[in-house]
């Protein structure tokens, strides 16, 4: 710029020179010196004249570069101002639209061009076009530069909808007035997405309450329980325990418990177990979860638990929870029940085994004894006396009295081998199992069958006994209760035990007959097999009942 004020410069000083070099060449002044002289400040100002040309058609390329510049900025923030996602309005200071994008015209229910002249306030809610008004007085009077205002608007043909205003004062470039810009955002997603976040913050509360209350009421049963409740980690060793009930059972605080390893408190002989039980668990965590085992209490007496547990798994480790019950006085009452059912067990082998001796001295007595006195009798009877009519009257009375007697001694005899089978003690049980048969099919009438294999070793006699008196058992129960038309007995050896199975083919014996109160039949037979190791199982189908009769050979 000040090139060009200097070429401007020298421009008029060179014309000035040359008026004056005309002037005097007129006047006849002149002389070649001046001439030369103003030719060459005329020379020097055409250059400078020449530069300043040129950088003004620079400067004048610049301008239209920049103004082009200018009108694509003024497309770009058209455009934006046309599509921009909210809606963009122009107003009057009183509200009159003067412009609208088109989000303002679909957000209005409006097209831009219907827009113009319109006050926006038609658009506001009725209820909300006081606090509106509010912010164009506002505005108006200048007392906010901007100002932002949550309302309500209402488009045509649309429902009312949440929306956002901002508003902006501005100098109007058209005119000399103040305009108001304004954005126009419709915000009911975002109050959607506000609700349902509320709601699911007052969920959570809630949830969070629940949990916090079932939480207290489940620390109130476990701290309260009468059952001992307890946790144990990976290591075995209690993280938890409920004080009260721990304390009572073990006489151990929670304090004195946690950290310490379950195991060390098991007396050692039952520890294998414990561990066994456990491993057993963690791998298999649906299938058994409930234990017996003992504990040591604090004052040394041992604790039996039972203990129902579930493995919990975190991460690798498998920790436990489990609720125990003291069982001390149950265990306590099974081993006196076992004690004392084993001492019956024993004083009723003694009892037996005294019944089976006094018997057999009875049947000796009765057989010794009465036999021979009727047998006496008998033969004095048989023996003739008199003449021959008292002597035929003497053999008829004799006769009949001898039937008597024979009947006798046969009752007598049979009474005998009830009480005591002379049989067992002089052939050995397989003969007096034939022989026992052999009586049910003369006196029952029943088709009995046997099969023996027989005895590499005939068994002890206190033990023959026992088995004898047991197929006697099954027999006799099944003549009176079976119905059955045959009875079949067998007996084998398979190395270690004799095994002896009576068959019936009756109604079966019904599964609560066989743990009947009153069945004490079978209960005998099963004690006499158990006071030897032996069993007894019984089972009944409509085809029948099959007794079997397991007994250890040694
Ligand atoms: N072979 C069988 N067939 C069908 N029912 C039977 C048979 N054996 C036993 N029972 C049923 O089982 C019950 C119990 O038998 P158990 O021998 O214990 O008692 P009992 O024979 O009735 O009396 P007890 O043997 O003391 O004289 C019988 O009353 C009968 O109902
Ligand atoms: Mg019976």
């Amino acid at each position: 710029m000040r090139r060009e004020v200097a070429a401007g410069r020298d421009a008029d000083l060179a014309l000035q020179r040359f008026a004056e070099l005309r002037q005097r060449t007129h006047n006849g002044e002149a002389n070649p010196r001046l001439v030369d002289q103003v030719i060459e400040e005329l020379s020097t100002a055409v250059h400078e004249l020449q530069a300043s040309a040129e950088e003004l058609s620079e400067q004048h390329e610049r301008l239209l570069r920049s103004e082009n510049r200018v009108s694509e900025e003024r497309r770009r923030y058209q455009e934006l101002f046309e599509f921009g996602p909210d809606g963009y309005l122009v107003t009057t200071s009183t509200g009159i639209i003067r412009e609208a994008n088109r989000m303002a015209a679909v957000l209005l229910g409006v097209t831009a061009a219907n827009l113009f002249g319109k006050p926006l306030s038609v658009f506001v809610e009725v209820e909300k076009r006081a606090e509106f008004r509010t912010l164009l007085n506002r505005m108006k009077a200048g007392e906010m530069a901007t100002e932002t205002l949550e309302t309500s608007i209402v488009g045509r043909g649309h429902p009312a909808f949440p929306a956002v205003l901002r508003v902006i004062a501005a100098r109007s470039p058209r005119t000399p007035a103040v305009e108001l810009r304004w954005t126009l955002r419709d915000v009911s997603a975002e109050h959607a997405i506000q609700r349902r976040l509320l709601a699911e913050i007052e969920e959570r509360k809630r949830v969070d309450e629940s949990l916090r209350r079932s939480e207290v009421l489940y620390r109130h049963l476990v701290e309260h329980a009468t059952d001992m409740v307890y946790e144990l980690d990976g290591d075995g060793r209690f993280t938890f325990c409920n004080n009260l009930a721990t304390r009572r059972i073990l006489g151990y605080t929670d304090r004195e418990l946690v950290g310490r390893r379950l195991i060390d408190l098991v007396p050692r002989p039952h520890r294998k177990a414990v561990r066994e039980f456990r491993k057993r668990q963690a791998e298999q965590p649906h299938q058994e979860n409930y234990f017996e085992f003992p504990l040591l209490a604090k004052d040394a007496r041992v604790v039996w638990l039972g203990e129902h547990a579930t493995p919990v798994f975190r991460g690798k480790r498998v920790g436990f929870q489990a609720i125990c019950r003291d069982i001390s006085a149950q265990v306590d009452r099974v081993n006196q029940l076992t004690q004392s059912g084993e001492q019956w067990r024993d004083l009723s082998g003694h009892l037996q085994s005294k019944i089976e001796a006094e018997r057999a001295r009875i049947a000796q007595d009765i057989h010794d004894e009465l036999g021979a006195a009727l047998t006496a009798i008998r033969m004095e009877l048989l023996l003739p006396s008199g003449g021959d009519r008292a002597r035929a009257s003497h053999s008829q009375r004799t006769a009949a009295v001898v039937r008597r007697i024979d009947a006798a001694i046969e009752a007598m005899r049979r009474i005998c081998t009830d009480l005591r089978p002379s049989l067992l003690d002089n052939m050995g049980l397989c003969a007096a199992i034939e022989w026992l048969a052999q009586d049910v099919q003369e006196r029952a009438g029943m088709r009995c069958e046997v099969v023996m294999q027989g005895f590499d070793k005939e068994p002890a006699p206190d033990k023959g006994m026992a088995l004898f008196r047991i197929v006697q058992e099954a027999v006799t129960n099944a003549i009176r209760h079976a119905g059955a038309s045959t009875l079949r007995i067998s007996q084998r050896n398979n190395g270690s035990a004799t095994i002896i199975s009576i068959a019936d083919d009756g109604r079966g014996i019904k599964t609560e007959q066989l743990s009947g109160r009153k069945s004490f039949g079978i209960v005998g037979m099963q004690e006499r097999a158990k006071a030897f190791g032996g069993r007894v199982t019984i089972s009944g189908s409509r085809r029948g009942t099959h007794v079997t009769v397991h007994m250890p050979t040694s």
